[in-house]
């Protein structure tokens, strides 16, 4: 047998032996080959080039946000029903129809801001993105763990990304820039106000909520639509870390929360998920302070109950990080029949971004590797070639028509499966507005008074330290910000900073904002 020792022939050892990528075996992995040896190096030497120029290229473009993540495998199991309610009343997406139905799921976690190898201690918010292989195709619910988000407008993305991650020039994450921006932008507070507590940094991915954070459509067999929000609660229970509890653990380990995810499923201890869904019906609901596609707001859910419709248990690991967790690609705009977007000025950024960035970070053919596949349903495209196809769909019978329509062969369009969508009558004129209702503060501060006061105490320390670090005229504009949402928060914050509200009363509104006659009252009344 051939040795794979290097050390000659002879050692019995049964393991398979080395080649390179086209199948020549490898005789000597230790040394290149040189003119004598002490060199120098040939350039015909197709072995160590070869080896050496495929580890050059071991690195993909890390995702530009969620870099650091955790991806684990399992099944979603259908109720059949939405609390008492039949299913099919409103949607008629085949995965949620029957009790007990499973479809084979993946789910990768992840920190936002920090790069692929940073601290998960981070106070940041934790990615809860769901691939769904249904029979219809592929379905991605790409959430966070909280309820809500920093903005609602795509086109303030960028922005508030990069005053998140480092500075250009330190490569530090600074509060300064940080505050800056937030300050400026005053649907943030709700966001800050769930980041900057205890929920801010998730104990472990385990036990942490999940939230689809956007607004999305339910569509029945009549064509009826609803407008849905999805909450992923864990059966672990919910568990968070203050600044303190994160020290310890970042002492100890970077990656704590992979490592927690990845024994619990190797011991047997799969982690559970129950799917909760809260509809409204689909128009503009003029009776609430809030407009039901702003994703900066939650719905309350006394009147929006959130009712179950399903399970989601993990029970496999990857069995290779960088194919099945650097590689996975979700996209919101990856929606079965029964499913669709809603009008979220958010979400319709994010569709286009996503597999944008994919086709640049994984490849333009990056539907064709095994964990971004439709697996359970039948693919047969009319897209060919590009860097690294793998495979080409079948056309028909004949392999030369790949273009529809055709006499001759090929594929043909489906029938759509029911009627058309009796979702509102749309009309406007092109503009650039911000929506009504924008109501940046009531929740925020409701979200406060419904802390526990250990996690008060948690929000006020984090955001005195952080403030401290950050511009006088900044600080001031955040305790503003806050004495708007909730007397409380602002006293106490700005008492921490030497801000009291007679230094902040005569600040104006931002131009960027629409106060209603409350909000201006409360403003007048801040001295
Ligand atoms: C990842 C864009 C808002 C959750 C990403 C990625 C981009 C992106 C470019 C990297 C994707 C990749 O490389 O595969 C945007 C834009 C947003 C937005 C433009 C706003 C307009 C949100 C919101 C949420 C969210 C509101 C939560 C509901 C996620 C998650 C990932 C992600 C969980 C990681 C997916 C994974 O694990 O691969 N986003 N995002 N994003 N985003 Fe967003």
């Amino acid at each position: 047998m051939t040795d794979v020792s290097g050390q000659g022939s002879g050692t019995g050892d049964q393991r398979q032996i080395l080649t390179n990528r086209q199948g020549h075996p490898v005789y000597d992995n230790q040394n290149q080959r040189t003119v004598g040896a002490r060199g120098p190096a040939t350039l015909e030497n197709y072995q160590f080039l070869e080896k050496i120029s495929h580890f050059d290229r071991e690195r993909i473009p890390e995702r530009v946000v969620h870099a650091r993540g955790a991806t684990a495998f399992g099944f979603f199991e259908a109720y059949g029903k939405i609390g008492d309610e039949p299913i099919s009343r409103y949607t008629r997406a085949k995965l949620f129809q029957e009790a007990g139905k499973r479809t084979d799921v993946a789910l990768r976690f992840s920190t936002v801001i920090g790069g692929r190898d940073s601290a998960e201690t981070a106070r940041d918010p934790r990615g809860f993105a769901v691939k769904f292989y249904t029979e219809d195709g592929n379905w991605d619910l790409v959430g966070n763990n909280l309820a809500v988000f920093f903005i609602r407008d795509a086109i303030k993305f960028p922005d508030v990304i990069h005053s998140l991650k480092p500075d250009p020039v330190t490569f530090r994450q600074e509060p300064n820039r940080i505050f800056d921006f937030m300050s400026q932008t005053p649907e943030c507070l709700h966001m800050l106000v769930n980041l900057f507590s205890p929920r801010g940094i998730p104990s472990d991915y385990r036990h942490m909520q999940g939230f689809g954070v956007n607004t999305y459509k339910w569509v029945n067999q009549q064509g009826e639509t609803v407008l849905v929000k999805y909450h992923w609660m864990p059966k672990q229970g919910v568990r968070s870390m203050t600044e303190l509890d994160a020290a310890v653990v970042q002492a100890q380990d970077l990656g704590h929360a992979t490592r927690d995810l990845h024994e619990a499923i190797d011991r047997g201890d799969y982690p559970e998920w129950e799917l909760l869904v809260q509809m409204m019906s689909d128009d503009e609901h003029p009776e609430l302070d809030f407009d039901p596609l702003d994703d900066t707001k939650v719905w309350p859910e006394n009147e929006f109950p959130a009712r179950p419709v399903g399970r989601l248990v993990l029970n496999r690991n990857v069995s290779n990080n960088f194919a099945e967790n650097e590689q996975i690609s979700f996209g919101t705009g990856v929606l079965v029949d029964g499913l669709d977007f809603s009008d979220d000025k958010m979400l319709v950024g994010r569709t286009f971004s996503y597999s944008d960035t994919q086709r640049y970070r994984v490849g333009p053919n990056y539907l064709q590797l095994p964990v971004n596949q439709a697996k359970n349903a039948e693919i047969r495209t009319n897209q060919r070639d590009g860097q690294m196809t793998y495979f080409v769909d079948t056309a028909g019978e004949s392999p030369h028509i790949n273009y529809e329509p055709s006499l001759i062969d090929g594929l043909r369009e489906a029938e759509y499966p029911t009627v058309d969508e009796e979702g509102p009558v749309i009309s406007g004129r092109l503009t650039r507005k911000r929506i009504p209702r924008t109501n940046d503060y009531t929740q925020a501060g409701q979200r406060y008074l419904l802390m526990e006061e250990w996690e008060r105490d948690d929000l006020v320390a984090n955001f005195t330290a952080n403030l401290k670090q950050c511009d006088r005229r900044i600080a001031e504009r955040m305790v503003w910000h806050f004495l708007m949402a909730e007397d409380e928060l602002g006293l106490r914050v700005g008492e921490g900073l030497g801000i009291t509200p007679d230094d902040v009363a005569h600040l104006e509104p931002l131009a960027t904002q629409d106060l209603t006659k409350e909000e201006r009252e409360r403003m007048a009344n801040l001295g």
